[in-house]
């Protein structure tokens, strides 16, 4: 029980006639939108099953109309988890609510999300319509999709940059067309708590019907306030939030989903609201994230980083020890962080590596758990300690949520370098219809000898933006993990991948991008049109 905050009384919250906040989680469509964090289907299961398991209300799996494969994976979540509210986002277009139409129509509870952009600046240089037609289009997209779903939600995006008066007509008139959630967006991350509570408070005072619907808040991360601002909202009356896992999204980001519901649930004396989040899965949810967006989860991050519960300086940890909250607001156990990541060996089990899965976020059916079990063999017959590290590795690097099928596979490789020799790399690939090809090239080491010798067997040209290598474990025997980021004609794209030896880790992390890109298909070549042609966010 931490003792109440002297100030809690001035911020005493509005009262919107629930205390229940909606957490609406994005993490599949916004969070993907981060550079290079896209996931293929099988991925976008697992996260979303995962968010299930992690008890959020809302999971918006994507924008149907954006491209076949996100219309693919929208579906394959509306079909396969059970429980959430299934969404996808649409413009006002009927083309794109008979998208979402499409993609959600096989699930038990669905969502049709519109938006369009309301601020000045969007509606001169993107949209060129005057105030009028942004009205009639935005109400008519409401009612359309009332037409298919019972449960729609508007977006006025650029919400915050939008002129009140007119922003306050804009929402009654899709409340008045049907709409059950109006979410008001800080798109470009630009208000500060202040200003983002005068918005909420002007809809709450000037919006007819505003007690009807659920007001939502969606915000970025621009400066640095995307969690103060939603949480502002929900002060402010708002009674559904919507977060990315690890904060992720857009540009710097959007609100963090665990930074959001563990103040609410610390500070509940200020806040007064509950939401269903199971906090205990927030850090297994995190890595989960982490490990198939290919995006780090920075060490001192709230919640969730690797030193969110470190006690370094000695005065600190002379407190813990005598009374834990002199310097503890939140329990690790609360959020499901791990302080210990020695776990298996050669001698375990099933039993034991699915336990260790599931507590890592994995949650995986027997045939899931089989292969699984197969890798962790073969890697324990190489390594005598299996850490947690290792074991997130076999699920993103395995036969789980590997890309799977592979456009290329690696017959052979082998490198010459030293001091006075031209790197040289020799290697062999498989193809999708079992043919070997072979290269040789030279380059300015042997890793960049071997990426050549990739590109001509494969055709691939792309430039290579990042490379990291670190040990993911301790000892002698511990695996490298290479991770790189290359600029392609479709955009940025990661790849990662583990060895004990550098050069075979480089090698597949490059060959990870090179499948990526080669399974994406079609969803890329229109991901590459701009998202301003689509008037996506
Ligand atoms: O940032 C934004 O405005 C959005 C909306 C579509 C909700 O993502
Ligand atoms: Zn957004």
């Amino acid at each position: 029980m931490q003792p109440n905050d002297p100030g809690a009384e001035r911020e005493a919250p509005r009262d919107p006639g629930t205390d229940r906040v909606v957490i609406f989680d994005t993490t599949l469509r916004d969070g993907e939108q981060s550079p290079g964090a896209s996931m293929n289907i099988g991925q976008k299961l697992q996260v979303a099953h995962a968010l299930r398991d992690l008890g959020v209300d809302v999971i918006e799996a994507g924008f149907a109309a954006a491209s076949p494969g996100d219309l693919e994976a929208i579906r394959a979540v509306a079909r396969q988890v059970e429980g959430p509210i299934i969404a996808s986002l649409a413009r006002c277009h009927p083309g794109d609510i008979a998208a979402n139409w499409e993609a959600l129509k096989d699930a038990p509870r669905r969502r049709c999300h519109v938006f369009l952009a309301t601020s000045p600046i969007h509606r001169e240089f993107k949209l060129k319509m005057a105030r009028d037609e942004i009205l009639r289009r935005s109400s008519d997209g409401v009612a359309l999709a009332r037409e298919k779903f019972d449960d729609v939600e508007f977006s006025a995006e650029d919400a915050v940059r939008t002129e009140l008066d007119f922003l306050a007509e804009i929402v009654e008139r899709a409340i008045e067309a049907g709409a059950t959630t109006i979410n008001v967006p800080d798109t470009v991350g630009y208000a500060l708590p202040s200003t983002y509570a005068r918005t909420l408070q002007y809809l709450r005072q000037n919006v007819r019907g505003i007690d009807r619907i659920v007001l939502s808040v969606h915000c970025h991360d621009d400066l640095g306030l995307a969690v103060a601002n939603s949480l502002t909202g929900v002060l402010e009356g708002a009674r559904q939030v919507e977060c990315t896992i690890n904060g992720i999204g857009e540009r710097a980001g959007n609100a963090s989903l665990e930074e959001v519901v563990m103040a609410m649930k610390t500070r509940r004396d200020v806040f007064g609201v509950s939401c269903g989040v199971k906090t205990e899965r927030l850090y297994p949810t995190s890595r989960l994230v982490s490990q198939v967006t290919g995006l780090h989860v920075q060490r001192n991050k709230a919640i969730v980083g690797q030193n969110a519960f470190a006690h370094e300086a000695g005065i600190h940890q002379h407190g813990m020890l005598t009374h834990r909250e002199t310097y503890e607001i939140m329990r690790p156990e609360e959020v499901g962080f791990i302080s210990t990541s020695l776990v298996l060996g050669k001698h375990s089990g099933r039993h034991a590596l699915k336990e260790r899965l599931a507590a890592l976020g994995y949650l995986l059916d027997e045939s899931q758990v089989e292969a699984v079990f197969a890798d962790f063999k073969a890697l324990a017959d190489k390594k005598k300690d299996i850490y947690d590290a290792d074991i997130e590795a076999l699920m993103v690097h395995g036969q789980i949520l590997g890309v799977s099928p592979k456009a290329w596979e690696i017959v052979s490789l082998s490198t010459t370098s030293g001091t006075g020799t031209l790197p040289c790399a020799s290697v062999s690939l498989r193809s999708a219809d079992g043919k070997e090809h072979q290269a040789v090239s030279a380059g300015d080491g042997p890793v960049d000898a071997v990426f050549k010798a990739f590109d001509r067997v494969t055709g691939f040209h792309a430039r290579l933006r990042d490379y990291q290598l670190s040990s993911i474990t301790v000892g002698e025997d511990a695996q490298g993990e290479v991770s790189l980021e290359v600029e392609h004609a479709t955009g940025l794209h990661r790849g990662r991948a583990l060895s004990t030896d550098i050069i075979e880790g480089s090698a597949r992390a490059y060959l990870d991008v090179i499948n990526r890109i080669a399974l994406m298909g079609p969803r890329t070549a229109l991901d590459a049109q701009s998202r301003d042609e689509m008037g996506a966010p």
